[in-house]
């Protein structure tokens, strides 16, 4: 029996399609790469925008099809699975297994019987699960928290995913410890929210804490995605400073630079707190690199609230940003409220955002020319002769192959700089691992 998972979307769906692709080992499932190898399909789904749930619906088509030929067992999972929009198509196009993001334990009972199988709970056994390291991986991903009591106007994601669930600090060790073992060297703790991390348990350490604990853990890397500018505090930033193995990469979601705009998105803070949360950032880890996520065209925003959000990118100079045309999402308030501005207005919004992104990425690059960096190679690039990793900022860096034959860490000075990448040339190595180059 052969299965095949296809994952949109975010980490966090890596992680789960991970520790999906675990289970069906253990349950004797052979792994494959392609749908017509297949004899089960399991798509991982993302519902945070639009686009993402069209593509499954083109997807579910193709499958159908396939299943009509040759009988093909089809499972949907991830957010679009938790919503009455992906249990629509999962019957218009014949899926067998649906489970929502709280109900992948329930895999083996699903592929059990010959029934349809639809779980849309949300099981506490998840948060106990230890996936076993991803085979040769020197990066992996560590989930921690689960869900977000968040209530963006604009999100599906507190309906997808449910309200926050910290995991347990041993079991996030002992996981982090089996990495490790396995000869991992970089680790991204995972979480909607990560610096919620610990509030919803007592006596479980704070996010601070568990940086603390995770950054001694002999790990050369520890990261962490996504924080909310809300409670990103003080003792946060010292753990960072005080942690030489925590990367001083900060992603650090705004928005939107206009009050009027986070306010009806429900966002909790103001632009002047992101921005003083930003200069105690920069006054206590100068070093860090800065990223963000911004979303243009919510309902009402005005030019001169696009404006605010282009200042506010000057203001803080970010290396990086994730730009979004604002995308009504059935069931969250926005859509149900708010009027969807023209598509015109949005994507020249974004185009103007995307300039003022790759001045200042440019500008921040810049900034590195010169300096030792520490990469982690992972691979080939697509520029030839080069392979490709990223360093402690996250900036992508190539390097010329013949310098790095193995994947590992390696210490590179840089020597040029686009808007989107780095070149360098590698002085020094640190333990590369002795597997041969895969494609990245
Ligand atoms: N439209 C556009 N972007 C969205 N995001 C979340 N919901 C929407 C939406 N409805 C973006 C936010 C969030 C990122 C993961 O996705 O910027 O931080
Ligand atoms: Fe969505 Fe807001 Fe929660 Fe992030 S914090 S997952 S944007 S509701």
């Amino acid at each position: 029996m052969r299965a095949h998972i296809i994952t949109f979307g975010c980490q966090m769906n890596e992680y789960d399609s991970h520790l999906v692709a675990s289970e069906l080992v253990s349950l004797g499932w052979e792994l494959v790469e392609s749908v017509e190898e297949a004899d089960f399909v399991l798509v991982n789904t993302c519902a945070v925008r639009g686009k993402p749930v069209e593509k499954v619906r083109s997807l579910l088509g193709q499958l159908r099809k396939e299943k009509e030929r040759r009988g093909l067992l089809i499972g949907l999972m991830g957010c679009l699975a938790q919503l009455d929009e992906g249990q629509q198509m999962a019957r218009k196009f014949g899926v067998d297994v649906l489970l929502g993001p709280g109900a992948l334990t329930s895999l083996p009972e699903a592929l059990k019987g010959n029934e349809r199988f639809w779980d849309l709970t949300f099981k506490e056994d998840l948060l106990d699960y230890i996936p076993p390291p991803p085979k040769g991986a020197l990066s992996a991903h560590v989930t921690i928290i689960r869900g977000c009591n968040h209530h963006c106007t604009y999100c599906i994601v507190p309906t997808t995913r449910g309200p926050e669930v910290s995991r347990h600090p041993d079991l996030i060790l002992k996981e982090i410890e089996q990495l490790k073992a396995a000869g991992v060297v970089e680790i991204t703790l995972l979480g909607q929210n990560v610096n919620s991390y610990g509030k919803d348990q007592p006596g479980f350490p704070s996010f601070a804490e568990l940086l603390r604990l995770v950054g001694r853990m002999g790990i050369p890397r520890v990261r962490f995605l996504t924080s909310h500018p809300v409670n990103f505090t003080d003792d946060i930033i010292q753990a960072i400073a005080e942690t030489p193995a925590i990367t001083r990469y900060i992603h650090l979601p705004v928005q939107s630079g206009s009050d009027r705009v986070l306010r009806r998105m429900a966002r909790e803070y103001r632009r002047a707190h992101y921005l003083e949360r930003i200069r105690r950032i920069r006054e206590v880890l100068p070093d860090a690199v800065l990223s963000t996520d911004i979303i243009v065209g919510f309902p009402g925003e005005t030019e001169e609230d696009f404006q605010e959000t282009l200042s506010l990118y000057d203001e803080v100079g970010y290396d990086q940003a994730y730009m979004f045309i604002y995308s009504p999402r059935p069931g969250t308030p926005a859509y149900k409220h708010f009027q969807d501005l023209p598509r015109e207005v949005k994507v020249e919004r974004l185009q103007r955002l995307i300039e003022k992104q790759k001045e200042w990425s440019y500008r921040r690059n810049l900034e590195w020319v010169g300096k030792t960096v520490e990469v982690l190679v992972r691979g080939v690039a697509k520029e030839e002769g080069y392979v490709q990793g990223h360093d402690r900022g996250n900036h992508p860096v190539l390097v010329p192959a013949h310098q790095a034959p193995t994947p590992g860490l390696y210490q590179v000075v840089v020597k040029q700089a686009t808007p989107h990448l780095l070149f360098g040339e590698v002085v020094g190595a640190r333990e590369p691992a002795p597997i041969p180059l895969p494609v990245a």
